[in-house]
């Protein structure tokens, strides 16, 4: 049978990519052969976001000023995987009945591109099924990183796939890689109480975030307990006594050896190209990654790509909106993404929402630039939340008030940040910002404050 678009992978970009072609009046095969949903929905932004809002729970119930009896209070980690199984299950299975509402055929197995227009299926069982589409849309996304001589054993030593389905939690946690899922698993381990170490090879933590923002989480992640050490070499990992066994570098050039429970590792993604023979297709590479053009072609005929797989921001909603794009350009109109106006949230012991530029790379461009900054601590709505820590910066050009950069430290900074992300891609300057009147008390406000203190008029902070 004709498709006119089969889509490889059904995570956040293959899913998306297969609803919006089936909205646009095409028939649509969609490919995938683990569960719909793809890493997002079962081993990553939600798995993940299920225990961090459970471990921020504890955490706050435990250290809350005002609530008696929390010294006998106790998490159950199998009741925390139980909730996030069924949440999971819940979503997936939603995802399979709207694909289903849109008669987007969903064939189970690895999906193997021959040529342009040309695919096949192989079922777990062993069958193969062949299929031609007019357009194919690669959405094979990514899987983790590891570096060769670390041998993962799914209990003493994880990535994200085993440690977001563990049913038990470890006294000590090594973590190797201090990058986003470094620090997402580390909050919720923190929160929980687990003692954890993070051993990051770069001078610092989560380095594409704005410096100041970096500053703060190292901070908020040393007073819960955490050990850094930056500019740390992993060398070898063992396992004795039912222990990690980890030897680094450190930053001074010292070997030193650390022990845990249990060893994370966090050390990036790598694109999956399982079924795709690159050498066989001539299909053109960045690196590990496929190589499109900015409309989302590959070099093949009628072949797009978009999401992990391709490199960039791996991110959910980077996949989800190169997927809109892709449908379009496929129908013949042009869509390209503007990758500035992405959002970038991380759910650490402080929420993080970041588009745009931060300031080193705002001073890069070498425009003259203005901050405008607003502390949490001086926003009622934070302070009568209990949680005042954090700060809105907004980095505009200060010639023209173009909003460069936004970067929010603190509670719901990634809801926050979206509104931003909103007013960036109405191209608004920082001044309208400022001008939008946001309900108190909210930490819409912050965001407002912020872009008054760009001009000099912030309210709730002292003259400087
Ligand atoms: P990452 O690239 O963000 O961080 C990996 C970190 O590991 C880097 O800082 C790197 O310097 C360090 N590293 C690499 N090799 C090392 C070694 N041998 N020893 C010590 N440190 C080492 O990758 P991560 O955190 O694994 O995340 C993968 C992708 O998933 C990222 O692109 C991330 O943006 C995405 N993601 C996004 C989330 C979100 O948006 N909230 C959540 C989780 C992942």
């Amino acid at each position: 049978m004709m498709y006119d678009l089969a889509v490889i992978g059904g995570g956040p970009g293959g899913y998306v990519a297969a609803i919006r072609g089936a909205q646009q009046g095409l028939k649509v095969l969609l490919v995938e052969k683990g569960a719909l949903g793809g890493t997002c929905l079962n081993q990553g932004c939600i798995p993940t976001k299920c225990f961090v809002y459970d471990s921020k729970l504890f955490k706050a119930t435990k250290s809350s000023p005002v609530l008696t009896g929390a010294d006998s209070l106790a998490v159950d980690p199998l009741k925390m995987v139980t909730r996030k199984r069924a949440v999971v299950k819940q979503l997936v299975g939603g995802l399979g009945a709207i694909l289903s509402s849109h008669g987007i055929k969903v064939a189970s197995g690895t999906g193997q591109l021959l040529g342009p227009g040309k695919l096949s299926v192989q079922t777990t069982e062993g069958a193969g099924h062949n299929y031609e589409a007019r357009n194919i849309i690669l959405a094979t996304g990514s899987r983790p990183a590891v570096p060769p001589f670390i041998s993962i054993d799914g209990h003493f030593v994880q990535t994200t796939d085993e440690a977001l389905d563990a049913e038990d939690l470890p006294g000590e946690l090594i973590i190797i890689g201090g990058g986003v899922i470094g620090i997402e698993m580390a909050t919720v381990f923190l929160n929980l109480g687990v003692q954890v170490t993070i051993l990051e090879l770069l001078p610092d933590i989560l380095t594409t975030e704005d410096q100041e923002v970096r500053r703060t989480m190292r901070q908020l992640l040393r007073r819960s307990g955490a050990t850094l050490h930056l500019k740390a070499k992993a060398q070898d990992i063992r396992v004795a006594d039912d222990r990690v066994i980890l030897t680094f570098e450190d930053a001074d050039g010292t070997v030193k050896t650390l022990a845990a429970d249990r060893l994370l590792v966090a050390t990036g993604r790598t694109p999956v190209l399982d079924g795709l023979d690159i050498s066989g297709l001539s299909l053109a590479t960045d690196g590990p990654f496929i190589r499109v053009n900015r409309r989302l072609q590959t070099n093949l005929a009628n072949v797009y790509a978009i999401g992990d797989v391709i490199g960039g921001l791996m991110l959910a909603h980077k996949a989800s909106a190169e997927a809109e794009a892709a449908v379009e350009n496929l129908l013949g109109h042009k869509k390209e993404i503007i990758t500035e106006n992405i959002p970038r949230c991380i759910w650490g012991l402080a929420e993080i929402g970041a588009v745009g530029l931060n300031e080193e790379e705002a001073r890069a461009t070498g425009r003259r630039i203005q901050i405008g900054k607003f502390p949490f601590g001086a926003s009622g709505a934070a302070q009568a939340m209990g949680n005042p820590i954090g700060f809105a910066k907004i980095i505009a050009d200060a010639d023209n008030g173009e909003i460069l950069g936004l970067h929010i430290i603190g509670e719901h900074a990634t809801d926050l940040v979206g509104y931003a992300a909103t007013v960036m891609t109405m191209e608004s300057a920082v001044e309208d910002l400022a001008e939008a009147i946001q309900a108190h008390p909210t930490l819409s406000e912050t965001v407002m404050e912020a872009a008054l203190d760009w001009k000099g008029l912030a309210i709730h902070i002292p003259k400087r």
